[in-house]
This record gives structure tokens, C-alpha cells and sequence, in this order.
């Protein structure tokens, strides 16, 4: 096995549906990152490691390391992936990296991390994060799903981030959870695009409509869900930030094709 991989043991896998689930494994303590990246993860197959990029779901002073994966039946990674076993040997790339950092955001008040299907994995992240919540008044996660049943995590959301033991009191001020479905009835229903244009996002949450003065903005979804959400944040005055460039917004793709 390459030296470019640390081999770490799955600790415990959970299904969500039958698109979706998520799994835990050991970490090497050498393996350091910022809260939002992601890194390559992997099998052995056929004698050679085959590879995708996952962001973690952990934060980073978190003992294990969580990847919240999707299930692609005729996916190289995803059909061997979805059988993980507690126990099972899963190989992780030393080299995190990632846009999703909040040195690459100006300062701001609020900071929105919107995100559709799997691109929640690096805001799981960030919403462990005090450093996050040190940096802004308030942080608004916007999970769109499909289904109810695609909306991962809920219960982490409303019921264990709020009591956790560490940033819990943080958490009960300043995060504002918004689940939105749009295939079932749900009480948010719609793309995150639309009720951001309608200002229906902004009046359920009791904020004002977004702007480049004040909010900063977090994206992680499918091509199109970012190409959307970009084009409503440009016509805004939103500019997108950097490394060398901080901005008011910065975007990953969330990683499907596996
Ligand atoms: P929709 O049901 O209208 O396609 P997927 O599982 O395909 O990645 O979709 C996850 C969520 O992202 C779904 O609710 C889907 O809505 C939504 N979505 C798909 N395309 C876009 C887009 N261009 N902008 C905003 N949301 C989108």
C-alpha cells in the first residue's frame, strides 16, 4: 500500500435509507485537518487502492473520523463501500484539502452553509465547530432533500448538537437548523434556490434578506444546485472567496460519481 494512505479500521456503519448511510472509523493521530475538508478515501481492489473524495463528517478534535456517503448500485467505490462491516480495513489520504474553510470567508454576521443530499458531510463538520461559532451571530444550515427520509442527521441537529456537553450552549443560540423536501409533503417544502429567491427562506427563519454586507455563505450540493445558487448570490453582489482572496461565499462540489 502507498505511503499516501493511512489504513484506518471502520468502527461502525449506519444505514439511512437505501441511497444513504454513513460510517465511522479509527483515525491515525497524525491526521490533521481543518473543519470542511475533505480527503481521499478508499479500498483495496484488485491489489490497488481505488479511491474517492469524501469530506468529513467529524470535526476535527473528534477521536474518529464519520463520512456520510451516497449508494450508487454500479458505483466502482459505492457498491463495494455500502458493505462495510465493523472491523473492516478502509484506507484515508494524508493530505486533507478543501475551499470550505472559514479563512477563505470575510468576516460577517451570519454564515449560511446550504446544501443539498450528501453535500451536508462537510457542514456536519463545521457546525461542530466553536471556532465557527465564535466567528459569527448566528449560523443557518439549509439541508435539502428529496425526501423525509433523506433528511440524515435531523436528530443530531434538534436533539444531540443542542445538549452537546462542549458547544451545546453555543449551538442552542446561535444555530438555526432549515430542512426542506421537495418530492414529499414536509413543513419546508421546496429547492433552497427558490425559497431563497422568494425571501420565504429569510421570513421563516425570522432573518433579513441575505446580502453580501452582512452574510457569508458555505455551498455544497450537485453541479446544478451550486450553478443556481451561485447565479442568485452574483446577481446579489456576492463574490466568491479564496485562499489568497477571501469573499463572501465559497462552494464544493458535493461528490457523487463513486
Ligand atoms: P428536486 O427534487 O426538485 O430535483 P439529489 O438527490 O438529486 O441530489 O437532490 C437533492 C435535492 O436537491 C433535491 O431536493 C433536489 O430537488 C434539489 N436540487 C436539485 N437540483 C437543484 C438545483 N439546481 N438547485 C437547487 N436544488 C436542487
Amino acid at each position: 500500500m502507498s505511503s499516501n494512505f493511512l489504513e484506518e479500521t471502520v468502527k461502525s456503519v449506519h444505514h439511512w435509507t437505501d441511497r444513504l448511510f454513513t460510517f465511522t472509523c479509527t483515525r491515525d493521530p497524525g491526521f490533521r485537518f481543518l473543519n470542511g475538508q475533505f480527503t481521499m478515501i478508499g479500498l483495496m481492489v484488485d491489489g490497488r487502492p481505488l479511491l474517492r473524495a469524501y469530506s468529513m463528517a467529524s470535526a476535527n478534535y473528534e477521536e474518529d473520523l464519520q463520512f456520510f456517503s451516497i449508494k450508487v448500485q454500479n458505483g466502482p467505490l459505492t457498491s463495494r463501500l455500502q458493505h462495510l462491516k465493523v472491523g473492516d480495513k478502509i484506507l484515508v489520504g494524508r493530505k486533507p484539502t478543501g475551499t470550505l474553510i472559514q479563512d477563505n470567508l470575510l468576516p460577517g454576521k451570519r454564515l449560511y452553509l446550504l446544501s443539498t443530499g450528501t453535500g451536508l458531510a462537510p457542514f456536519l463538520s463545521v457546525t461542530k465547530d466553536p471556532d465557527a461559532y465564535e466567528r459569527f451571530e448566528k449560523i443557518i444550515l439549509i439541508h435539502g432533500t428529496r425526501t423525509v427520509a433523506e433528511l440524515a442527521y435531523e436528530d443530531f441537529f434538534t436533539k444531540d448538537l443542542p445538549n452537546d456537553e462542549y458547544i451545546g450552549a453555543e449551538v442552542k443560540q446561535k444555530l438555526i437548523y432549515y430542512p426542506t423536501v421537495t418530492r414529499e409533503p414536509f413543513r419546508n417544502q421546496g429547492r433552497l434556490t427558490d425559497l431563497m429567491s422568494s425571501g420565504k427562506l429569510f421570513s421563516d427563519i425570522g432573518m433579513p434578506m441575505m446580502s453580501p454586507e452582512e452574510d457569508r455563505m458555505m455551498l455544497c450540493g450537485s453541479p446544478a444546485m451550486l450553478k443556481d445558487t451561485v447565479a442568485l448570490l452574483e446577481a446579489r453582489g456576492f463574490k466568491e472567496g479564496s485562499q489568497s482572496e477571501p469573499g463572501h461565499y465559497v462552494i464544493e462540489k458535493a461528490f457523487v460519481e463513486r
